[in-house]
């Protein structure tokens, strides 16, 4: 039966503030959230290259803001944790989150486990479950991107022991998402190149979901089809507003759509790349786009063929060789050889690639001899 012809359910409470000069709203997004004092939990590098601290400070004179600028990327627990103290020192009454996914990330976790008490480790464990919702968060991303500003989870991750931790609710979705593309304009084109190819991940995974609803639909395939034409042209002019704001518009949409559906395939595969392999995320989960597009066409066709066509191909392999194409024009890996992961490699991504709550959304059943398949179809 057509999906769209029976009931389906889309939730998404997040207030969305978006346009080039928006930060400029600030103010008034706080003046909508209860209390005075706010932490902004941010890296510094991005404070630093921005000069963005004091334009912060005076938008927001009338507030009591603390600074945490300790995130780093792939955040660790034990820096969420300090960051937590800060905030709870500070008497954090609501949180401002300003940076790529993971200072945001960062934001989302302090903003829960403030209001839930205790440490973040326990939470994250699932020792203890999320009772109380979050404080009152305002999330600027700074790429294009995460997705993070209007999901209601966020990733940790314990580097030394190589393990990934995922905290969600759904009070934990913040409170206002304020998209200003002119802070994405720095972003130099590399990371421009693995935030959008991330972004892209998030909206074709969305697709080729088992949680995928009509409305999640629309949002990913106009979140691939922007993001496939602008995202070269942002890599090439990386000053041109025009483009970045189209990019932020288009990773936005793409944060909807899997806001409702969580990742599949590509995100599951991609977190031994990361931990093993040191492989940044927006690359390691957009190299195995094109070979997964292939493999769920088995389970259905004709959705792969859609996806396609929002790539701007005719047919799945079309879809996939231009998947490819402009992994290479932005400048990103399109073999597993070339993120140095050989055979051991691979044998390692098949054994630790399969997370349940990301594969086991993937539209065709991803066993260990799918995994190796979509992995050797990259492998050089
Ligand atoms: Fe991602």
């Amino acid at each position: 039966m057509n999906p769209e012809l029976s009931i389906t359910r889309f939730w998404n409470p997040v207030r969305i503030t978006f346009g080039p000069g928006s930060l400029a709203s600030l103010p008034d997004l706080f003046r909508e959230l209860p209390g005075r004092r706010v932490t902004l939990i941010t890296g510094q590098a991005i404070m630093r290259e921005l000069g963005i601290l004091d334009r912060i400070r005076t938008l927001l004179y009338d507030r009591d803001l603390a600074v945490y600028e300790g995130v780093e990327s792939n955040p660790q627990i034990i820096q969420a944790q300090e960051a937590v103290d800060f905030a709870r020192k500070n008497g954090a009454e609501a949180i401002l989150g300003f940076g790529g996914g993971s200072a945001l990330d960062t934001a989302k976790v302090v903003a829960a486990t403030v209001t839930n008490g205790g440490e973040v480790l326990p939470l994250l464990t699932k020792e203890r479950s999320l009772t109380a919702p979050s404080l009152p968060t305002v999330m600027a991303p700074t790429t294009a991107g995460t997705g993070s500003e209007v999901t209601r989870w966020a990733t940790l991750w314990e580097l030394e022991v190589k393990k990934k931790h995922s905290l969600e609710g759904p009070g934990m979705y913040p409170t206002h998402a304020l998209l200003d593309p002119e802070l994405t304009r720095t972003l130099p084109p590399y990371f421009a190149a693995t935030t959008g190819m991330d972004a892209l991940s998030h909206a074709m995974e969305a697709y080729w979901n088992r949680n995928a609803n009509p409305v999640s639909d629309a949002h990913a395939l106009e979140a691939v089809r922007r993001i496939s034409e602008v995202l070269p042209l942002v890599v090439r002019e990386p000053d041109n507003l025009e483009y970045r704001t189209r990019m932020l518009l288009a990773a936005l949409l793409a944060g909807l759509a899997f806001s409702n559906t969580k990742t599949a395939a590509a995100h599951s595969l991609s977190y031994p790349m990361t931990l093993h392999y040191g492989v940044v995320h927006g690359q390691a989960s957009s190299i195995t786009l094109p070979a997964l597009l292939e493999f769920n066409a088995e389970a259905d066709r004709a959705r792969m063929i859609q996806l396609a066509k929002a790539l701007g191909g005719a047919s799945v392999e079309s879809g996939a060789r231009r998947l490819q194409v402009l992994l290479q024009r932005v400048g990103l890996k399109t073999t597993l050889a070339e993120l140095g992961i050989d055979e051991a490699g691979i044998a390692l991504c098949v054994r630790e690639g399969y997370t349940p709550d990301r594969a086991g959304h993937n539209l065709r059943d991803l066993d260990a001899a799918g995994m190796r398949e979509v992995l050797e179809r990259i492998r050089k």
